[in-house]
């Protein structure tokens, strides 16, 4: 059996995969420094797929703390999520978000290296195409100032991994570029968890819609997009997890695949914020109270993926409807709340 080291592997999309990879019957080693997410999220795991996957605590930013693991875990593959993702945050706390998501994945990198391990799977962002000129957005498109120290991260550590892989002959690596990753796993025993008030659009809505947050605010209407609100690629958080067990095991498999492969991870449909308001109240029958604000700074106008890559190389596609999607964020929102 494959052993796969999931950094990360406590927080949102970790979690999810680490269900995936235990499902597609992987052995699963996570660390996670428990920053930003906890430890009750293996409980979660294990009732799902009825084991209890391997935890350590660790900070990936202490080399001799992961040395020390290395020499006590032998690895197959590694799926990094860790990293520090608020994008306001890491206006205020720039040389943290540097520190954290650079530091981390050299670490990791010179281990793989001494290790000789053969697969390293990174978590990028569709941050790095900025507004792209072209739509669908495909992978070869150029990428664009980053508009956040956190979104820089993500550009320099894709350069860092393309010029490291070079000098490390016996590693393989891909980078998965998400799109908006939304929704819970259907049993609603894993999910996201938002630390205070959440920014992004999904966990904001429905925790308004659980009446622990006021009204939700659109954050503009006057945009140059059919119904004026802007337009992301929301993609299910499970749909992305199944992609990274296709990473690895692509890259675990497959002999002759170039060393350093880019994927897109979306649906390859855009949804504007008012239909995603309007699927969600269909889906769970709640009603959204919204107003509509003024633009936020920094937000693009639209983006969503070509994923025609993906789904011709990896063979895997993201076809869970929105409805469906948005109903189990509901749902994981009302075991979270004790609601009905
Ligand atoms: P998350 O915060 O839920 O999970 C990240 C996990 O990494 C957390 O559990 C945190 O405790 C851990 N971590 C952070 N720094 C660490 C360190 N130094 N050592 C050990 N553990 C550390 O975030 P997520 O939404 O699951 O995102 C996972 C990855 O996907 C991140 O790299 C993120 O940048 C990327 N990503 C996320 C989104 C999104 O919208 N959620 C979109 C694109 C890319
Ligand atoms: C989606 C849409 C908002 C909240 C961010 C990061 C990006 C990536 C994913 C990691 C936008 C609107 C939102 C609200 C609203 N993360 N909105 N009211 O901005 O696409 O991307 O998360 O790599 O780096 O920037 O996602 O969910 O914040 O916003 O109207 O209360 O919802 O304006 O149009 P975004 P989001």
């Amino acid at each position: 059996m494959n052993k796969i080291l999931v950094t990360g592997g406590t927080g949102y999309i970790g979690s999810h995969t680490v269900v995936e990879l235990m499902e597609s019957g992987y052995e699963v080693i996570i660390i996670d420094n428990l920053s930003n997410s906890q430890i009750e999220v293996l409980d979660g795991i294990e009732k799902i797929t009825g084991r209890r996957p391997e935890f350590e605590k660790i900070d990936l930013c202490e080399k001799e703390t992961v040395e020390n693991f290395f020499n006590r875990n032998r690895v197959d593959g590694i799926i990094h999520f860790a990293a520090l993702k608020a994008v306001g945050e890491s206006v205020e706390k720039p040389l943290e978000y540097y520190h954290n998501n650079l530091e981390s994945l050299i670490i990791l990198l010179q281990e793989a290296k001494k290790r000789k391990i053969s697969s390293f799977v990174f978590s990028s962002s569709c941050t790095v195409y900025g507004q792209p000129d072209k739509l669908p957005v495909t992978e070869d498109a150029p990428v664009k100032q980053a508009l956040s120290p956190y979104g820089n991260t993500k550009q320099i550590s894709e350069e860092i991994i393309r010029d490291a892989i070079k000098t490390i002959p016996t590693l393989k690596a891909i980078s998965l570029r998400y799109f908006n990753p939304v929704g819970a796993h259907k049993s609603a025993l894993i999910g996201e968890l938002p630390v205070g008030v959440p920014l992004n659009l999904v966990p904001f809505l429905t925790q308004s819609a659980a009446g622990i947050r006021d009204k939700l605010k659109v954050w503009g209407n006057d945009y140059d997009t059919p119904d004026g609100t802007p337009i992301r690629d929301y993609i299910y958080v499970v749909d992305l997890a199944k992609a990274h067990v296709k990473a690895v095991e692509r890259l675990l498999n497959n002999k002759e695949i170039p060393q350093y492969e880019v994927f897109n991870l979306g649906t390859g449909k855009g949804n504007s914020v008012m239909e995603i308001i309007n699927t969600f109240e269909k889906a769970t029958g709640m009603k959204v109270n919204y107003d509509i604000k003024g633009r936020r700074e920094g937000d693009i106008v639209q983006v969503w993926a070509d994923t025609r890559y993906a789904n011709k190389i990896l063979g895997w596609k993201a076809d869970t409807p929105l409805s469906e999607v948005l109903a189990s964020a509901w749902n994981w929102e009302k075991k979270l709340r004790n609601l009905k």
